[in-house]
């Protein structure tokens, strides 16, 4: 693995699930393999998480860290081949990208979609320029069309709850004030289709995700109908894809309730606005996993840490 871009570029999620909770019991066993081994962390947006979970990861390799708020805090950068740079931009990503590999030897980004061009956001401009130009493995923390670390954390939650051969896993679209990425909801359906599992995802009509992502799936706008029998249920907003990043409903009859989850384990990559996303009742219950699911952020991300440092030794 050159870099971790996707959920994907996983070889295979059952041995790394497996390795990730082997690595959770003693998480400091490989506090030697990133001594001298620096990670860069760079945020075009906020992250309370991320930032917490992929710094300590790093700590409990040996790795030094450095963070930038790259936003509001370096130049602006330019990404387009052969642009007069006359306007807002400051830098080239050619350079930016190369300069920051001389500082560190693992570059991690944060990179939104803007959710205006649907077209410049599924470029992926920040995370591909720096695959493109750094000469260091890049690690996505949230890119405009993906979450791959979250997913992650969110399969190894699975494996650690689930009791069936093959559990009932519902992904539950949700009302929201602000439009939202579909970022994370991409990457939890792909990581779904290499689940042994009766995946369902439920939504409105108008709010069906990239189609190329989705293929395969049951998709069924009764959501009470998708929530029947239920084992896990993941509940996520995101923005219509087909009229590219509006807010089509916040019609609070989709919230998450205690009566519709049953018996179902709740799960959610927060930061989530309580009673308009999922109720009270739900979050405070027993059958809310939403902090393990944070936890595990740090054995994801440490697991993906650890198999770059692997290859650079
Ligand atoms: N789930 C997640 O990525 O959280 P943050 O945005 O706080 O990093």
């Amino acid at each position: 693995m050159k870099n971790y871009l996707s959920i994907n570029d996983i070889d295979s999620l059952p041995v790394w699930v497996d390795e990730a909770i082997t690595l959770k019991k003693d998480p400091y066993q490989f506090q030697d393999l990133g001594k001298q081994k620096t990670v860069c962390l760079l945020f075009f947006n906020n992250s309370l998480r991320t930032r917490l979970s992929t710094q300590k990861a790093a700590m409990q390799l040996g790795m030094e860290v450095m963070i930038m708020n790259f936003g509001n805090e370096s130049w602006a950068l330019e990404y387009g081949d052969g642009t007069v740079m006359d306007q807002g931009t400051s830098e080239h990503i050619k350079e930016a990208a190369r300069v920051v590999s001389q500082y560190c030897d693992i570059v991690a980004i944060r990179a939104f979609a803007g959710l205006v061009d649907k077209a410049k956001d599924e470029a992926e401009e920040v995370i591909n320029g720096f695959a493109q130009y750094a000469s260091i493995p890049v690690v996505n923390m949230e890119s405009s069309v993906g979450h791959p670390l979250q997913a992650l954390a969110d399969a190894i939650t699975l494996a650690e709850h689930n009791e069936k051969p093959k559990p009932k896993v519902v992904l539950s679209w949700a009302p929201h004030p602000k439009a939202l990425p579909h970022a994370v909801a991409n990457s939890f359906v792909d990581m779904m289709k290499l689940q042994d599992a009766d995946f369902v995802i439920t939504h409105p009509k108008g709010y069906e995700l990239n189609p190329d992502i989705t293929k395969g799936c049951h998709i069924e706008y009764d959501q009470d109908k998708a929530l029947e029998d239920a084992d896990f249920v993941y509940v996520k907003n995101w923005s219509s894809y087909s009229d590219y990043g509006q807010v089509l409903s916040k019609d609070l009859d989709w919230t998450m309730t205690e009566q519709k989850l049953g018996k179902a384990k709740f799960m959610h990559c927060l930061p989530v606005r309580r009673n308009m996303v999922v109720d009270d009742a739900v979050l405070d219950s027993d059958q809310s996993l939403v902090v393990e699911q944070a936890h595990n952020r740090v054995f994801a991300v440490q697991l993906v840490f650890k198999k770059l440092l692997e290859t650079l030794s």
